[in-house]
């Protein structure tokens, strides 16, 4: 069956019984089999589950691609058949009714990594993840790993603020040559798209070499100068501890990478568990 489409909060909520178990992913449309894998698993836990499909403005920067991110609400639909029960799809006005003056503030980590070249971005994604949970009042929402550090700053507002909603964390579905899946894969060219795999190719050999006993932070600067010398802007790549993403605890690691090829932005990550790990040093 093909999920019933619902634009307005009001009937969301009459369609949504407080005894059943929902659980909601949110995202913002074009949706590939990592984001399927998500909704899977909300199939799986709950009576209803629901996709929210918006593409939040707040989260644009003014230079982004807001207006050319891809719309395409009927072939969603049929993507989420049999799997979803509800596509919750408000438009701007539902969401926003009013100018947004209300938002999430987070703590610093907001400003590094994926924020210190989208400032904003995150509290964007934020602030309408509080107003997607408090529309819909999802026992589980689902996320990705591969948005590592919105996961985590996802998991921190939840807890923090006291939502009484569980996050369910996913691994990163990749494509057969390694690529993370992404909406904005589709924004490569094919010599592009080729090339990308250099990216979790770069990744996957610098785990192995920490993995072996080399520094992270070493691991790190190779990856960089690797992407560079094909063709990569690299924003950043970092080594993080991957419970609390602070760069000088000790700890498992998360490897994390942001880096444009052409046009498009691509972020990924690998985490590393480190048996020694309370003895490693990372900076
Ligand atoms: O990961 C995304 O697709 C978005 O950031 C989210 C969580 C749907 C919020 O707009």
């Amino acid at each position: 069956m093909l999920p019933v489409i619902v634009h307005s909060v009001n009937e969301l909520r009459a369609m949504l019984p407080e005894n059943k178990h929902v659980a909601l992913t949110p995202t913002m449309g074009a949706l590939h089999e990592g984001h399927l894998s998500l909704v899977r698993h909300g199939r799986q836990l709950a009576d209803i589950n629901v996709v929210s499909v918006y593409v939040n403005p707040l989260q644009f920067g003014p230079h982004e691609d807001f207006s050319t991110y891809p719309r395409e609400l009927e072939a969603d639909c049929a993507r989420l058949e049999n799997i979803a029960d509800i596509v919750f799809a408000p438009n701007d006005a539902e969401l926003y009714p009013l100018p947004q003056t209300v938002t999430i503030t987070l703590p610093p980590l907001a400003d590094e990594l994926c924020g210190r070249s989208r400032p904003g971005f995150f509290q964007g994604v934020a602030t309408v993840v509080c107003k997607l949970l408090n529309c819909v009042r999802p026992q589980t929402a689902i996320f990705g790993k591969k948005d590592f550090q919105q996961l985590f700053l996802v998991q921190l507002m939840v807890a923090q603020l006291n939502f009484p909603t569980k996050i369910a964390a996913m691994p990163i579905l990749r494509e057969a040559d390694g690529l993370a899946m992404s909406s904005r894969n589709a924004y490569l060219t094919s010599d592009e798209r080729q090339r990308a795999v250099l990216l979790p190719n770069a990744l996957r050999t610098a785990a192995a070499a920490i993995t072996a006993g080399e520094k992270p932070t070493t691991a790190a600067a190779t990856v960089r100068q690797q992407l560079q010398a094909d063709g990569f802007v690299v924003d950043y790549v970092e080594c993080r501890n991957a419970t609390t993403l602070t760069s000088t605890a000790s700890g498992d690691i998360v490897l994390l990478v942001a880096a444009t090829l052409g046009q498009t932005r691509l972020i990924d990550n690998i985490e590393i568990r480190c048996p020694n790990a309370a003895k490693r040093e990372l900076a």
